[in-house]
């Protein structure tokens, strides 16, 4: 999810409604650069895209075809994958990644992180049926992929249920009323008993809560990230440059070795998921993978991140540690 500031020429390409979402568009912008991009709008919060594709469209036999391309657009997304990196150098980690992602929206998180990452198993559960659809028909979400097992469910009742202990919990889930200034997660997700029910169903030696926090009320955000300090024994906050989103990363156990060491890991955590998009964008497709109307991992992809490995290590601010 982030701030809309830009403007193109815009194309709905479809409305709809559902009791979760109320009313909401699929709109092709064309910006500046002649980059299209498809985005997710709810219409109750309409200058927050819930999601967000690159496509072109190509010509054949006097059809038009849409290539959806193999880039996470979103930067917060971006930074959120580092946690991946994270439980591999922190923890040295390297067994199959169990991982819980609330908020499946346009399923472009979800497509890159099993599509791209090594030894992911990942549930991502989506509140909205009608948004589950969306993803398939207009963001290329493959009715199956192996590795993703999509859940039309709440997200906090799924946590609270499930026998499953993961390693990985990405919170990317927006608010349905904005008025408090929060966009996301909803309240219920920030109470303290949710938050603990979260780091009990966390692998005790490898786990990491990713939250996306987006928050206007500089009062109310406060008072989250001071709940989340007190809850876990090492967090980390990224502020991703100019949009509104503070990706915390909350562990529930500190990795061996001191401050310095740690941030020379995080330098490594970036630079290992790099080199895996840089690698993926070289291996070739297989037949079922280009059956799926997304065009193979282009040069672009091997740009992963919009900016460079020093800078990102830089914004990773330690809040707390015990
Ligand atoms: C910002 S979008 C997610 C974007 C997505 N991760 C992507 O890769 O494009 C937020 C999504 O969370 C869903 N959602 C809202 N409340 C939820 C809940 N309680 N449980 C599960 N999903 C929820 C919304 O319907 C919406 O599709």
């Amino acid at each position: 999810m982030t701030i809309s500031n830009d403007v193109g020429t815009r194309t709905i390409r479809y409305n709809g409604k559902s009791d979760f979402s109320g009313e909401f568009v699929v709109e092709d912008v064309i910006c500046d650069s002649g980059q299209i991009s498809r985005r997710l709008i709810f219409l109750n919060n309409p200058n927050v895209i819930q999601s967000d594709v690159a496509l072109s469209v190509v010509k054949k036999k006097g059809k038009e075809k849409i290539i959806f391309k193999r880039v996470l657009a979103c930067e917060h997304h971006q930074i959120m994958s580092i946690a991946f990196g994270l439980l591999s150098k922190l923890f040295k980690y390297d067994n199959v990644i169990d991982t819980l992602l609330v908020g499946l929206g346009g399923g472009l998180l979800a497509f890159f992180i099993v599509d791209v990452l090594p030894n992911i198993k990942l549930t991502a559960v989506e509140i909205d049926k009608e948004i589950v659809k969306v993803a398939r028909d207009y963001f290329g979400l493959p009715k199956q992929l192996e590795g993703l097992d999509v859940l039309v469910d709440d997200g906090l009742k799924v946590i609270e249920n499930t026998e499953s202990l993961y390693n990985i919990i990405l919170l990317d889930v927006d608010n349905k009323s904005v008025t408090e200034g929060l966009s996301c997660p909803p309240p219920a997700f920030l109470e303290e008993k949710a938050l603990l029910q979260m780091k009990s169903k966390l692998n005790s030696e490898a786990g990491i809560l990713v939250l996306n926090l987006v928050c206007r009320n500089v009062k109310l955000k406060t008072s989250y990230i001071n709940l989340v300090t007190k809850l876990f024994p090492l967090v980390y906050s990224y502020q991703v440059g100019s949009d509104l989103n503070n990706i915390l990363f909350c562990f529930v156990s500190i990795p061996p070795g001191t401050e310095k060491q740690r941030s020379g890991e995080i330098k490594g955590a970036i630079k290992w998921l790099d080199n895996v998009v840089a690698s993926r964008a070289q291996r070739k497709q297989s037949k079922n993978q280009s059956q799926t109307n997304h065009s193979e991992w282009n040069s672009d992809a091997k740009q992963f991140f919009d900016e460079d490995v020093d800078f990102i290590e830089e914004q990773f601010k330690l809040l707390k540690i015990k």
